[in-house]
């Protein structure tokens, strides 16, 4: 992973508050737990918890200038919206600044607010620990972290569905990816 994690570890608590250093670290743990709930790399899934939020408290202009340069795919829904941004120039700065070349974790941290079509377990695990890290503490959270724990595509299945509900309730835009992450859920749970 590039440097070592105390490094990352350091970096991240002189660039967030302390709430959400707090947040980062229960992102990894929860991460690290569904990677062995769910067979996956336990390592890898604690990296890309812990770093998700890296770009977070960065000024906006920052965020948005990272998240121009990303070569993943990023939608002008994407670009126009604050609380989107730090997830791409997220991915960026780990690419940019910190050599991390793989595309599993810098997919993770790109898709971890917005979900996206063919994500893979390592991504939907991440998006499912920030829904559900020992911090949050929404009224359903305890459902979520629940179905989070019942299988990987029930997990993501009720996450988006409260996701875009919520969104949309809340008169927001909502982007495609989010969307077609939904749709590919649906159609998983029905088909098993
Ligand atoms: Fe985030
Ligand atoms: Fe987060």
């Amino acid at each position: 992973m590039g440097k070592e994690l105390n490094e990352y570890k350091t970096f991240l608590k002189s660039n967030l508050s302390k709430k959400r250093y707090t947040h980062s670290l229960n992102v990894a743990a929860m991460s690290r737990e569904l990677a062995e709930l769910y067979g996956e790399d336990k390592d890898k899934a604690y990296f890309a918890g812990l770093v998700h939020d890296i770009a977070k408290e960065l000024p906006r202009e920052v965020q948005y200038d990272y998240a121009k340069k990303c070569t993943l795919d990023v939608s002008d829904i994407e670009l126009s919206s604050t609380p989107l941004l730090h997830a791409v120039a997220g991915a960026q700065i780990l690419s940019e600044k910190f050599g991390i070349d793989d595309i599993e974790v810098l997919k993770a941290v790109r898709y971890h607010t917005v979900g996206s079509a063919g994500m893979s377990r390592l991504a939907q695990i991440v998006y499912l620990a920030d829904l559900t890290s020992e911090d949050r503490d929404y009224k359903d959270v305890k459902k979520y972290r629940k179905f989070a724990h019942t299988s990987l595509e029930k997990g993501m299945y009720e996450a988006l569905r409260y996701s875009i509900a919520d969104t949309a309730c809340k008169g927001n835009t909502i982007p495609i990816c989010t969307l077609e992450a939904y749709n590919e859920f649906v159609i998983k749970l029905k088909s098993s």
